[in-house]
């Protein structure tokens, strides 16, 4: 796992772009994982500008959502399918046919869920995964004791998350209680996973995350068995980290051939 240090969060924004960049160029197609909510939006930004003046093409490129609420219209402006739309597609410039975002509208979300582990599978996989990280160390909302064997699934969001999203709606009690989400399974197939935090919330999820025990009680802990993990973080996302001066000094001395940012 490699773990970055970013004085502030537009520079975890900036570095965790340069990742996906490096990762993209490689691939002939790129299939990219996307993540809503607020940690990745600064991602977005720069991807969009690397898009913008010509230092990256996306033209050619597919894209799986984490997940999606259930029981909330798919026009509502907080559906990820707007989210996704709004924050993503339109200023990458992807094409919106190969977005890729789960029904959490379908009569059956089981099979809903199968097909999106098959649509993914179809694609190519995933090339690069990105992931925030919930306060209580959920990904995609694999929430705590979730299987670590999961795949895309309907699952009960935690008070905890229906109270962090709550800044989203008018009210908690339009916050949905359900979604459909990428399982821990296969979050984990994806060929790289970039998981970034940003503020002190998430402190104590990150370090617990990074540094503690595997468990299914901090579901991104997880990624520490994934062989392409890296962690960027702000300093406040990094203040409970026992190693953190050990990740600046690895990251001050990269070799030239190491570095994507
Ligand atoms: C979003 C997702 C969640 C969020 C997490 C952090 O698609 O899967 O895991 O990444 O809840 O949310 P923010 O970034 O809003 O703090």
């Amino acid at each position: 796992m490699e773990i970055v240090i970013c004085p502030d969060a537009d520079e975890v924004g900036r570095v965790a772009a340069a990742k996906v960049a490096q990762v993209c160029r490689a691939a002939e197609t790129p299939v990219l994982g996307l993540a809503t909510g607020s940690s990745p939006l600064a991602i977005y930004r720069h991807l969009q500008a690397m898009v913008a003046d010509g230092r990256l093409d996306l033209s050619g490129a597919s894209a799986f959502a984490l997940d999606e609420y259930v029981g909330l219209d798919p026009a509502h402006p907080e559906s990820y399918r707007s989210v996704i739309h709004r924050t993503v597609t339109e200023p990458l410039g992807l094409d919106p046919a190969r977005v890729h975002v789960p029904d959490g509208a379908a009569d059956d979300l089981e099979e809903a869920a199968a097909a999106y582990d098959r649509a993914i599978r179809d694609a190519g996989g995933v090339d690069v995964q990105i992931l925030g990280i919930g306060s209580n160390g959920h990904i995609g909302f694999n929430e705590p004791t979730s299987s670590f064997a999961s795949r895309t699934r309907i699952k009960t969001l935690a008070e905890r998350t229906r109270l962090d999203n709550q800044r989203f709606f008018d009210s908690l009690e339009e916050v949905p209680t359900h979604c459909l989400t990428q399982g821990l399974g296969t979050i984990m197939e994806a060929r790289h996973v970039l998981l970034v935090a940003q503020g002190a919330n998430k402190a104590p999820a990150v370090a617990a995350s990074v540094e503690g025990p595997v468990s299914s009680m901090w579901p991104a802990s997880v990624l520490q068995f994934h062989q392409h993990a890296t962690v960027v973080v702000d300093e406040e996302a990094a203040a409970q980290l026992q190693l953190a001066d050990y990740y600046r000094h690895v990251y001050a001395g990269k070799p030239a051939w190491q570095r994507f940012a």
